[in-house]
């Protein structure tokens, strides 16, 4: 009897072993509380861009977890994640970010918008307005737009809509905490039109640091 309910327990253990090895890896590394991120921002990561749910997969881990605190303490003003961040351990949000930035980036860019807007967000992104005082947006987020370091998180990835949005929240003060208020300073120099035309510009370009030149809204160069 007691031989044969251990062979039993045996044998559960090694069938649950079984599909803990056949789980992609991106599971065996997910925290627990990953499980309600899931819901808004996918399980690659990658966010809806229809909805307005942000891509964190790959983002820099430190952006990740100083987020997840700007959240908890109002420094970024959304209803939804000051829910979801407030009840955080710092261990969870150790966790939650160490996750989000290995998983790595997928799927395709938005469309490139055409005409005069499109050609304008390429000159931002690439090049700046400097009469205006505003540095080419790869300055400080990296040839690509596909981010640098731990502090400048890629803005490939994500949606127009997100990009221009955050761009109104540094304007509108709702959103603060970013290192030395670097893009508080230059979301007050861009206006409404430079914004929606740099947001569209980014949010078409590929994920990875192209081998080709980057997606072109204008033949030259
Ligand atoms: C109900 C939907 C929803 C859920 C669930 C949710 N989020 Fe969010 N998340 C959002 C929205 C919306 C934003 C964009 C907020 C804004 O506009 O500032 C966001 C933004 C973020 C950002 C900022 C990304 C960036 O690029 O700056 C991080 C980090 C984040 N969420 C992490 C998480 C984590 C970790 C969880 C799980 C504990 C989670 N979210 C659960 C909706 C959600
Ligand atoms: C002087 C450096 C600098 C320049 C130039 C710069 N940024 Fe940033 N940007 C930052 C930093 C730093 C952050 C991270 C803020 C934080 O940690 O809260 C950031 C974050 C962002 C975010 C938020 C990303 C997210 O996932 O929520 C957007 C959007 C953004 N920048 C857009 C732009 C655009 C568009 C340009 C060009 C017009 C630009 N930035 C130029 C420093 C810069």
């Amino acid at each position: 009897m007691r031989q044969y309910s251990s062979k039993h327990r045996l044998l559960a253990w090694a069938t649950l072993g079984g599909l803990l090895l056949a789980a992609p890896a991106s599971w065996a590394a997910a925290p627990p509380e990953a499980a309600t991120c899931i819901a808004c921002h996918g399980a690659d990561g990658m966010g809806n861009a229809a909805a307005g749910y942000p891509r964190l997969a790959g983002l820099p881990e430190k952006y990740l977890a100083d987020q997840l605190r700007y959240f908890a303490d109002g420094a970024r003003n959304n209803a939804i994640m000051a829910g979801m961040a407030k009840p955080l351990t710092p261990a969870q949000v150790t966790a939650l970010a160490t996750y989000y930035a290995k998983l790595k980036p997928s799927g395709k860019p938005a469309p490139m918008p055409t005409g005069a807007a499109a050609a304008e967000g390429e000159r931002l992104a690439l090049r700046g307005d400097w009469d205006k005082g505003i540095p080419a947006c790869i300055r400080c987020h990296g040839p690509g737009a596909v981010g640098v370091g731990e502090n400048f998180p890629g803005l490939v990835g994500q949606s127009a809509a997100y990009i221009e949005a955050q761009i109104k929240a540094w304007k509108d003060g709702s959103r603060s905490g970013d290192p030395l208020g670097l893009m508080h300073t230059v979301a007050l120099r861009m206006t409404d039109a430079q914004t929606q035309a740099v947001a569209q510009w980014l949010a078409a370009q590929p994920l990875s640091p192209a081998k080709s030149p980057a997606n072109s809204a204008s033949a030259k160069h």
